[in-house]
């Protein structure tokens, strides 16, 4: 199967590509912004590609013809997608369009598209699929037209939202969990909110997810995340204990007394239900998620060097 995978030097797009080399003989172009791929020994072929140029896309899916298109390219950076909003459009709504028309042109070519929780507005928590969207940041107003562009294009596609991914990548920006660890390097207390509650989502785990869903072209809607509901204030402490920090560092705010640019749903946790039915997989919770994470990190085997000169099994 030939796979295209999008915006793969950012968190999700290296995991992908790191566990498809160990976990699947697929043959994967990675595309994203850079000229170069920060991959070592080519496993995979790279090449740039900006999601936000038409003509660069539709050429590069029709010389490609990929089998399954996985989107993982965004603007992630909710605050600035709250006061740039022209660009977090053009990457997180347009660059969806064209690469829909280009799929749209392949006979069989499926879409998987990455969206957020944060299509919903987090008053109520424990969201299914069936539950109604109503955004509360620009960032959220724009996964949510993505959404509506894949549904309305036609293309064979699933849908998966996400949320607070955490894990290791090389040079990616910060999560909240690599976040967590480098205020606590610095010895000194901090505040967390403790009234921003989720479903905190160990990212090889999504990764893995994602490429059992490539092969399997299942269409429709999927949350997926870990299983647990945890405000950020207790899982930065998980964090700290798991890693050996000294957890009483971190303090509790509130997400009133810290002000953040865009708006945050209180409650965005998902129920993942008709992920685990459909699929039978299984997504860890956050103990676990951190203690690999923690393993991962102490063994060293996070250099992409390393996991790319592994055969993949
Ligand atoms: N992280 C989370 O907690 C979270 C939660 C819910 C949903 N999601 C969704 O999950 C997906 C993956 O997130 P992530 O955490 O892996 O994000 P990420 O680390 O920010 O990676 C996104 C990648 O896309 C690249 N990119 C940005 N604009 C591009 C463009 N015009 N053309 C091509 N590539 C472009 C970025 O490059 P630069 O870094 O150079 O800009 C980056 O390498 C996104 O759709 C995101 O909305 C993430």
């Amino acid at each position: 199967m030939r796979i295209l995978v999008t915006g793969a030097h950012g968190l999700l797009g290296q995991k992908t590509a790191l566990i498809a080399a160990q976990e699947s003989a697929h043959e994967i172009l990675l595309t994203d912004l850079d000229p170069t791929s920060i991959f070592g020994p080519p496993r995979f072929e790279y090449e740039q590609l900006d999601v936000t140029r038409a003509s660069d896309v539709k050429s590069l899916v029709s010389q490609y013809r990929p089998d399954v298109i996985i989107h993982t390219a965004a603007m992630t950076d909710v605050d600035a997608c709250e006061t740039e909003r022209e660009q977090c459009w053009r990457v997180n709504v347009d660059a969806v369009k064209h690469l829909l028309v280009a799929a749209r042109k392949l006979e069989g070519c499926h879409f998987i598209h990455i969206s957020s929780d944060y299509v919903f507005d987090g008053e109520r928590g424990s969201y299914d699929e069936t539950c109604r969207p109503n955004p509360i940041s620009y960032y959220g107003k724009s996964k949510l037209a993505s959404e509506n562009a894949v549904v309305a294009s036609g293309v064979s596609a699933t849908i998966v939202r996400t949320q607070i991914l955490y894990g290791a990548g090389y040079r990616v920006r910060k999560n909240f969990v690599t976040w967590v660890l480098s205020m606590l390097e610095k010895n000194e207390p901090f505040r967390v909110v403790n009234d921003q509650v989720g479903s905190p989502t160990f990212v090889d785990d999504l990764a893995y997810a994602l490429l059992r869903i490539a092969e399997r072209k299942t269409t429709g809607l999927f949350h997926i995340s870990g299983p647990e509901a945890v405000d950020r204030w207790t899982f930065a402490r998980n964090a700290a204990t798991v890693f050996g920090f000294n957890p009483e560092l971190i303090l509790q705010t509130t997400t009133s007394e810290i002000g953040q640019t865009a708006h945050r749903p209180k409650n965005s946790s998902f129920v993942i239900l008709r992920f685990e039915t459909t699929f039978g997989l299984r997504m860890c919770g956050t103990m676990e998620g951190l203690r690999r994470f923690f393993e991962q990190h102490r063994d060293g085997t996070e250099s992409l060097q390393d996991l790319f000169a592994r055969k993949p099994s």
